[in-house]
C-alpha cells in the first residue's frame, strides 16, 4: 500500500514538474505570417559519420491562412540550384499540433518565453520508422542566447542527443530556377521580367 502511494506521488510530481518544464503551444489568435530563420535544428538520427554537419539554410516564408492553417515556402539549393516548395501545414484538433505532405510530417509549434522565437518539433515518418527534428525559428538574424538556452532546455527533455545541434549558416533568399512548378515560373519569370 506505501509503496503504491508512493508510486503513485512520484507519478504525479513527474507529471507536474514535465508540464512546468514543456513549453506552451503557439496561441490560436498568433498570426505567424512572415518570414523567419532557422537559429538551431537538431534531430534525434544517429549519424555520428556524418557530424559535425554543416547546413545552408535560407529563410523560411509564412502565409498565415484561415483556420489556423498555413502556407510555408521552402527554399534550398538542389544540385546548386534554388529550389522552392510550397506546401500547407494543416491545423489539427489537437493543441499546436499541424500535419502536412500526406501526414508523413507532424509538427509541434512551441511558444519561446522569448520575443519572436519558437520551437518546431516534428515527426518524420519514413517507410521504415520515423525520426525527430526540432528547430528554433525567429524573426530575426541576430544571436539570441536566451533563446538559445531555453532551446537546448526543451531538446533535453525531448530526448535530443544535444551534439546534435547545428547552428545553420543563413543564405540570402534566392530566386527559383524555370524549370520548377507551374505558379513558380510565373512567379520568377515576374521577377526577371522587373529586374529586367
Ligand atoms: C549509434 O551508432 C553507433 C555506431 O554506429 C553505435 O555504436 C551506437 O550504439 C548507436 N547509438 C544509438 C543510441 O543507437
Ligand atoms: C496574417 O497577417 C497578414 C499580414 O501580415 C495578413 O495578410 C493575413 O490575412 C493574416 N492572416 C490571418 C489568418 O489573419
Amino acid at each position: 500500500m506505501k509503496s503504491l502511494v508512493l508510486t503513485v506521488t512520484l507519478f504525479c510530481l513527474l507529471a507536474v514538474v514535465q508540464a512546468q518544464d514543456d513549453l506552451p503551444f503557439l496561441s490560436e489568435d498568433r498570426n505567424m505570417s512572415g518570414i523567419w530563420y532557422h537559429k538551431a535544428i537538431v534531430n534525434d538520427l544517429n549519424i555520428t559519420e556524418l557530424r559535425p554537419m554543416k547546413i545552408q539554410k535560407f529563410p523560411l516564408v509564412v502565409r498565415a491562412l484561415q483556420k489556423g492553417n498555413m502556407e510555408v515556402t521552402l527554399t534550398f539549393l538542389h544540385n546548386g540550384e534554388c529550389v522552392q516548395l510550397e506546401f500547407l501545414m494543416e491545423k489539427i484538433e489537437k493543441p499546436g499540433l499541424y500535419k502536412a505532405v500526406w501526414d508523413t510530417l507532424l509538427t509541434y509549434i512551441y511558444e519561446l518565453p522569448v520575443l519572436d522565437h519558437y520551437v518546431f518539433y516534428s515527426e518524420c515518418k519514413l517507410i521504415d520508422g520515423k525520426f525527430y527534428v526540432a528547430e528554433l525559428i525567429g524573426k530575426d538574424l541576430n544571436e539570441n542566447r536566451q533563446a538559445l538556452e531555453e532551446f537546448k532546455k526543451f531538446i533535453q527533455l525531448k530526448g535530443f542527443p544535444p551534439e546534435n545541434i547545428i547552428v545553420p549558416e543563413q543564405r540570402e533568399m534566392c530566386v527559383p530556377k524555370v524549370h520548377n512548378a507551374a505558379p513558380q515560373n510565373c512567379k520568377s519569370q515576374a521577377n526577371s521580367v522587373s529586374n529586367a
